[in-house]
């Protein structure tokens, strides 16, 4: 019988209450390799039992004073629930044999007298039995434990990761603010920058927002990446920081009547800007974008003179932005916007890259329709009666037969409404008469 399996002995209990069956049982089994312990009663079987819980296989007489087999079975399988149990009947006690399986959880009969060889049989069957079941549980309990074990390595795995997610979302949380503190510092910094300029030249009082707010729109239609449209918007906003060096009254003038001489020291600002901006590594090429602002796509331009794709797209993009919002201050009126989109127009391929025209007019029209709201005033047709001094015509008055009788961006006072009125009853105006008046 091969119980390597299980390291403790085996044993097995042999219950008759004939001596002689039991010494000849236990000579039998002599030679396999089971402790055999014998009892001559059920009483003292199950005395034997309670000592002895591990026992393997119970062999049992059914005929004995005191407690039959069959009761003594029944009762073994408190103290001995997994041993295999045998019971031993007389050759024609076929309803003790079936008491015992049925009652006694017997797992065979065997009638006397016995064949020695299948009772050897029968009694190694058995006892694997018992192995297998024995075997059987403690792989159940191994497993269960390891399952358990695994069960709470998973939960302390899970812990591990989550707190670890943790730790990393929030070292990521506090690089994110350092960065956007940064950031937000770098931006600020810029602004201020791009501020100086607007200190001295009170006339380009948001251009420089503007220039910006419309060349960030316009980059972010192209297939620019996010650090190139950043220098774009940082370009913008510096664009003129280097006319800090020109003079005030050069700085009054329109740059297309300025002399010779004056157009040669405006000249110098994107050079100037440029130079402001290189000590600071990370504006390095918003410094050459800064250079060639005011380079005209066919070569006219200045300071460099360089054509088409060899100006640097932010470049060509805030050049575009820079005359649309300087025209557009120029003409100022109603029809100013339609009148600056068509100059643009006219220079493409020449001062602008045309390729860029289809970005511009959306985000344009959206700027400048805010800034006119944000003004504050709105354009009202108003009837003589009602005009006040201090309001602002919107239009040119023109009488019925066609004469200028006031122009538009006239502030009116008692002397001039009077005159208007005078004229009104003479020869009433059929263009009607426009003010602007505060929301
Ligand atoms: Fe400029
Ligand atoms: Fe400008």
């Amino acid at each position: 019988m091969n119980t390597a399996t299980t390291e403790i002995a085996i044993q097995i209990l042999i219950v008759d209450d004939e001596e002689n069956i039991l010494r000849s049982l236990k000579r039998l089994l002599m030679n396999e390799e089971f402790e055999v312990l014998t009892a001559i009663s059920g009483e003292e079987a199950l005395k034997v039992l309670s000592l002895n819980p591990d026992i393997a296989l119970i062999v049992s007489d059914q005929r004995m004073p005191g407690l039959s087999g069959v009761e003594f079975l029944e009762q073994s399988k408190k103290p001995a629930p997994d041993a295999t149990r045998i019971i031993l009947t007389g050759y024609a006690d076929v309803n003790a044999a079936i008491d015992g399986i049925n009652r006694g959880g017997a797992y065979r009969y065997i009638t006397k007298p016995w064949n020695d060889e299948e009772l050897l049989r029968i009694v190694n069957e058995a006892v694997l039995k018992f192995v297998l079941i024995k075997d059987n549980q403690r792989l159940t309990r191994t497993v269960k434990k390891q399952n358990e074990e695994l069960r709470e390595w998973n939960s302390r795995l899970e812990t591990l990761v989550q707190e670890q997610t943790l730790e990393i979302r929030k070292q990521n949380e506090e690089l994110r603010g350092l960065n956007e503190s940064l950031r937000n510092n770098f931006k600020n910094t810029i602004f201020a920058f791009s501020g100086l300029i607007e200190l001295r030249d009170v006339r380009a009082a948001s251009h420089s927002k503007n220039v910006a707010e419309l060349s960030t729109k316009i980059a972010k239609q192209l297939d620019l990446s996010g650090d190139e449209i950043q220098a774009v918007s940082a370009a913008s906003l510096l664009h003129d920081i280097g006319k800090i060096g020109i003079p005030d009254i050069l700085l009054a003038k329109d740059p297309d009547e300025m002399k010779p001489e004056e157009t040669d020291i405006y000249s110098q600002h994107p050079v100037r800007g440029q130079t402001a901006i290189d000590s600071i590594e990370s504006l390095r090429e918003v410094g050459i974008i800064v250079r060639h602002h005011h380079e005209w796509f066919n070569g006219g331009g200045f300071p460099d003179r360089l054509s088409g794709e060899r100006i640097p797209i932010g470049a060509r993009i805030i050049s575009i932005a820079d005359f649309i919002d300087r025209t557009i201050r120029k003409l100022n009126g109603d029809k100013a916007f339609e009148l600056t989109l068509k100059k643009v127009k006219e220079e493409l391929g020449k001062r602008f890259d045309g390729k860029l025209y289809p970005l511009i007019e959306t985000p344009a029209r959206e700027l400048y329709d805010r800034i006119l709201q944000q003004t504050g005033f709105i354009e009202m047709e108003l009837n003589p009666k009602d005009l006040q001094s201090g309001m602002v015509l919107s239009k040119d008055v023109i009488s019925g037969t066609g004469i200028l009788i006031l122009r538009k961006g006239m502030k009116l006072h008692e002397k001039n409404i009077d005159a208007l009125r005078r004229s009104y009853q003479l020869d009433p105006s059929a263009s009607g008469i426009f003010v602007m008046v505060e929301k």
